[in-house]
């Protein structure tokens, strides 16, 4: 087992939606030689996921619900792409997901910046340190200024960026882009999809450069590119690795333009698996010791079989089809005999995996988000965290004798991570469901009722801010001082439930003694 790892490259995408995540990954999967032909991912009038249409649901609404996990080969590396729901709605799913990469990249519609999702998924990767590559997309439409878009990403985002190409003109006069780093100019022909010419430079003062581009956009691409060599950033490697820089490219995925060198780029620039904290042991990818955690479950995926796959990142070691791992949480020896990773549409059985690799295994109910497993004895990795949900809901169920069905479906997708499930103290039987996205609660209906028989509506609660109380013992104390709603989560700790900011502030000063947190973390190995 020669470093299996080193070529192994997991990452996911974050933008916020329409920004053209489906676009580009397509464009990635097509130059990865996973699928052939444009429009697999998505045909293109139906708005369908064809990747990931699991899920009735999405036919039927013609969104992609789920995350799902896609594998190519491309220049000997093994990709794994960790794709993530596009639709606004649908985030929670997506924050949990990235905890599983080791590079994210993130997409802006040039003409709209840093859009608020595009900040929400951004905040997860800094938790983590993630490192980011940024593609600026849609640069054949009118466009915002690129130095005004470079320095909202730093003011909005708070990271350092480092452009590697810059565009020449946005929309009608959209020309190319100038690669800052290989002095290329690489000319967009409109109507010409896919087709690229090149043209070396020797450096920007390249007496071609006026007759490549025309007098006019020549000296402004002059005098941008001379700005940004005299007060530009420095690359520095290590800072992007640490996700406090980003690497800048511009393009039209639509278009394909940039692509190609966006992905040459970024295979330098994604990082094969590094470490991962476990605890006090710092778990590396070339251990021996097989490691892996769950960041996903998913039920029925496949509705003829009605199964459940919990979705395991591999972080050490070698996994091999059928062999026995310690499951921290439930403390005691499992056999991993069914394991499945996703190949473009298909599933494939997988008989050995390394540190990078997702594996899809079968889940007979044993696994939660967060379970770590691992060869030679227990190990924790440090907790996927579990964010404020931003609607609460109390389920109404029509048919009150179905109340066992829908005790089991709210579990199941709690588990899964759907929902969070929130008690008040003295209506046990009526749980609150708190999800990120309005639209969830459609999901859940509808999931409730044809995977598990039990119809159900939600009444909407005025909530918006679920904040996990430190100092506060339990649910009482929360109570006496008066706190809009006290509930306790899934695991027993008290949480406090706000309409609004001002609320928050509001019991905030008046018991200094507390700290408010925005998320819980995962109780792995509780
Ligand atoms: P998302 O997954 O981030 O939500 O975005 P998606 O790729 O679905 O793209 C959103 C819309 O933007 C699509 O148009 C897509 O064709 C368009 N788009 C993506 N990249 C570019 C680009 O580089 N230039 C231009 N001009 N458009 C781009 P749509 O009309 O919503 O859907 P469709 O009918 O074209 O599929």
């Amino acid at each position: 087992m020669a470093n299996e790892y080193e070529s192994r490259r997991t990452f996911a995408i974050i933008s916020h939606p329409d920004a053209g995540k489906t676009t580009l990954t397509e464009k990635l999967l097509l130059y990865g030689g996973a699928i052939h032909a444009a429009g697999s991912v998505k045909s293109r009038k139906s708005k369908r996921s064809a990747v990931s249409d699991w899920m009735e649901l999405e036919k039927e609404r013609g969104i992609s619900v789920t995350s799902s996990v896609l594998q190519f080969k491309y220049d000997d590396i093994d990709w794994n792409l960790l794709d993530t729901p596009g639709h606004n709605d649908f985030s929670e799913d997506t924050y949990r997901t990235l905890t599983a990469a080791d590079c994210a990249i993130m997409i802006l519609d040039a003409a709209k910046g840093v859009e608020p999702q595009t900040r929400k998924l951004f905040h997860v990767c800094r938790m983590r340190g993630t490192p980011i590559v940024t593609f600026v997309n849609k640069l054949d439409r009118p466009a915002r200024d690129a130095f005004d878009l470079m320095s909202q990403v730093e003011e909005v985002l708070g990271i350092h960026t480092v452009p590697f190409t810059w565009p020449i003109g946005s929309g009608d006069l959209f020309q190319g882009v100038y690669d800052l780093r290989n002095r290329v100019v690489e000319r967009f022909q409109k109507g010409e999809v896919g087709k690229r010419a090149e043209v070396t430079l020797k450096g920007i003062d390249d007496p071609e450069l006026g007759k490549l581009l025309g007098d006019e956009p020549s000296a402004t691409l002059r005098g941008e590119i001379e700005l940004l060599e005299g007060a530009g950033e420095d690359w520095d490697e290590q800072a992007f690795l640490s996700g406090q820089l980003t690497p800048v490219f511009f393009g039209s995925a639509l278009n394909n333009f940039g692509i190609e060198t966006f992905l040459r780029d970024f295979k330098a620039l994604c990082p094969p698996p590094g470490p991962r904290l476990a605890g006090d042991v710092e778990v590396r990818p070339e251990d021996d010791r097989f490691s892996a955690f769950i960041f996903k479950v998913q039920a029925n995926m496949d509705p003829s079989h009605r199964d459940r796959v919990a979705f395991a990142r591999v972080c050490s070691g070698k996994f091999e089809g059928g062999m026995r791992v310690h499951h921290a949480r439930l403390g005691k020896q499992i056999r991993l005999n069914r394991a499945e990773q996703f190949f473009a549409q298909d599933r494939e059985t997988v008989m050995e995996a390394f540190a990078g690799d997702i594996l899809g295994l079968y889940d007979p109910g044993i696994f939660r988000i967060g379970d770590t497993l691992s060869s030679d004895g227990p190990l924790v990795f440090d907790a996927v965290p579990r964010f404020s949900p931003e609607h609460f809901g109390r389920i109404q169920l029509l048919d009150p004798l179905k109340r066992k069905q829908l005790q089991k479906g709210i579990q199941e997708l709690a588990e899964e991570g759907t929902v969070q499930l929130f008690t008040q103290p003295g209506r046990e039987k009526d749980p609150i469901c708190g999800v990120v996205g309005r639209l969830q609660f459609e999901v859940l209906t509808f999931r409730i009722q044809h995977e598990y028989g039990a119809k159900i509506v939600f009444d909407a609660l005025p909530y918006t801010y679920a904040r996990w109380v430190e100092g506060a013992a339990d649910c009482e104390e929360l109570d006496r001082r008066r706190v809009p709603l006290a509930v306790t989560d899934i695991d027993g700790r008290p949480v406090a439930l706000f309409r609004d900011q001002w609320e928050l502030d509001r019991i905030a000063r008046d018991n200094e003694g507390w700290t408010f947190h925005e998320t819980a973390p995962m109780l792995a190995g509780a």
